[in-house]
């Protein structure tokens, strides 16, 4: 895959873009209301996993606002709970399970009315199992979204809350589905039996979309797909598409994408648009050639390298950051000093890194040549930390400089905003400006994950 599933994070939990004024046409800064009174029917709506669940969310989030549902951000004050998931990996599994067991709590104790379980999860063998232990009113797959709607008193609106509509409407930023689904087969990857195989959207759809957005006040566009650097429809590839959104929209963003997809042309239009956001996610998952033949990646970690180069030639200030699995079944100590040696030679600005999970269903979990456990956490670590020393010092490389900051959420209780810069360096700044504002700021200090700003310049 690449992954659209879990990078880039921060993703999650609550959706961050979970606020009851997701909806309104313009963005406006708006306090966030007291819990509502229970009179109306209320609904929680919790999102794990990758950016494609937390534009779902958004979809579903429509639903339940247009069946005259208030969102609540707590469980205790929801008649309703959609628990939108992730199967990626087995501890979202168990988080999961974690959650139905509060909300069977609240149900025993009458203050929660309802329990839908969406997503992944919904889409796999294993939902039968959890609906029957904890009486899961409501499963839907990642195909059926739209049957929410019936479950919550709508009509049935399978032509109005498709793929094709937007989830996000007035927001600073929104999401953009541009293809579902994936065509590889890699070995751990439990994503093509949930999600399905790849289909992706005409490009004059996803561009009457992208204009609609940005008159609606969008300022921030993020392309998803599961392979999104694999989308091609009559004729037209990737780059092409991206080239005409950068046209359109005022910033731009793509994730995530698969090395075998991704086209020289597509790198370089990272660099010359303005527009696009100079950070490439780039799983490679594994550094030895051994190990990608294993698990079916379909390049060699050579081509990776080049790739890498290309975009380092194209946009030198840009920041990449990967996908690794440590502990795969059959890696052996020298596939893990190829990655490690892979690590060193990309200079990744940050990686997310797992530790391998068996997926019933997939190739891997059937493999011999698993390896034991303390081995896997003492090989994460190592490329954990090539991977922070790294990236601690790229950022060190900031600090002093002024930079253009897109705010990306406005300031927490904790004092800080946190925004972007062009490079794509999450940045934490020391400003009240709203989301969707810029600002300029010099940067104060670095750390391996994010920059600090002080105040902005005038
Ligand atoms: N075990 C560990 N990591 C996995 N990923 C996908 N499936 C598994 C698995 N079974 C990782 C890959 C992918 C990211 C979203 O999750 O690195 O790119
Ligand atoms: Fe990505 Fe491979 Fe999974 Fe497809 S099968 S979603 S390419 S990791």
């Amino acid at each position: 895959m690449s992954n659209n599933h879990e990078s880039p994070r921060p993703v999650a939990e609550p959706s961050g873009s979970s606020h009851p004024i997701k909806l309104s046409k313009k963005p406006q800064r708006v306090s966030v209301p007291e819990a509502p009174e229970r009179t109306a029917k209320t609904a929680c709506i919790r999102t794990f996993g990758c950016q494609m669940n937390v534009h779902d969310s958004d979809r579903m989030r429509r639903m339940i606002l247009d069946a005259g549902y208030a969102e609540v951000q707590r469980y205790e004050e929801a008649d309703l709970v959609i628990l939108n998931t992730c199967y990626v990996r087995e501890n979202a599994v168990d988080r999961v399970r974690g959650h139905l067991g509060e909300l069977t709590r609240l149900r025993r104790e009458g203050r929660l009315e309802k329990v839908a379980l969406t997503g992944c999860i919904g889409a796999s063998e294993e939902s039968a199992d959890l609906q029957r232990r904890y009486n899961i009113d409501l499963i839907l797959g990642t195909h059926n979204t739209y049957e929410l709607a019936e479950f919550v008193g709508l009509p049935t609106m399978r032509e109005t809350y498709t793929p094709d509509l937007p989830g996000t409407e007035g927001e600073h930023g929104a999401f953009v589905t541009i293809m579902t689904g994936c065509n590889y087969q890699c070995s751990y990857c439990i994503v093509p039996s949930v999600r399905g195989r790849m289909v992706c959207r005409p490009m004059e759809n996803v561009l009457e979309e992208v204009e609609g957005l940005v008159e609606s006040g969008t300022s921030y566009v993020t392309l998803l797909g599961q392979t999104v650097d694999a989308w091609r429809h009559d004729g037209r590839r990737f780059c092409d598409l991206l080239e005409r959104v950068a046209d359109r929209a005022p910033r731009v963003w793509f994730t995530t994408s698969h090395p075998s997809n991704m086209e020289d042309r597509t790198l370089r239009a990272i660099g010359e648009k303005e527009t696009i956001v100079k950070r490439l996610h780039l799983p490679v998952q594994s550094g030895s050639d051994r190990m990608l033949r294993i698990m079916h990646r379909g390049y060699k970690a050579e081509r990776y390298r080049r790739k890498i180069g290309v975009f380092r030639e194209f946009v030198p200030d840009g920041t990449l950051s990967t996908d690794i699995i440590v502990g795969h079944p059959g890696e052996t100590e020298e596939d893990h000093e190829g990655t490690l040696k892979l690590v060193e030679d990309c200079g990744f600005d940050s990686a997310y890194i797992f530790k391998f999970s068996p997926r019933k269903g997939t190739e891997a979990a059937e493999l011999g040549g698993v390896v034991p456990e303390d081995v896997v956490q003492r090989r994460f670590l190592q490329v954990l930390r090539a991977v922070e020393q790294n990236a601690f010092s790229r950022n060190q490389r900031k600090v002093g400089g002024v930079e253009e900051i897109y705010v990306r959420h406005g300031r927490s209780d904790s004092g800080k905003a946190i925004g972007e810069t062009w490079s794509g360096h999450a940045v934490h700044v020391d400003t009240d400006a709203s989301p969707g504002d810029y600002v300029r700021a010099r940067i104060a200090s670095a750390g391996p994950h994010v920059l600090y700003a002080g105040e902005p310049s005038a």
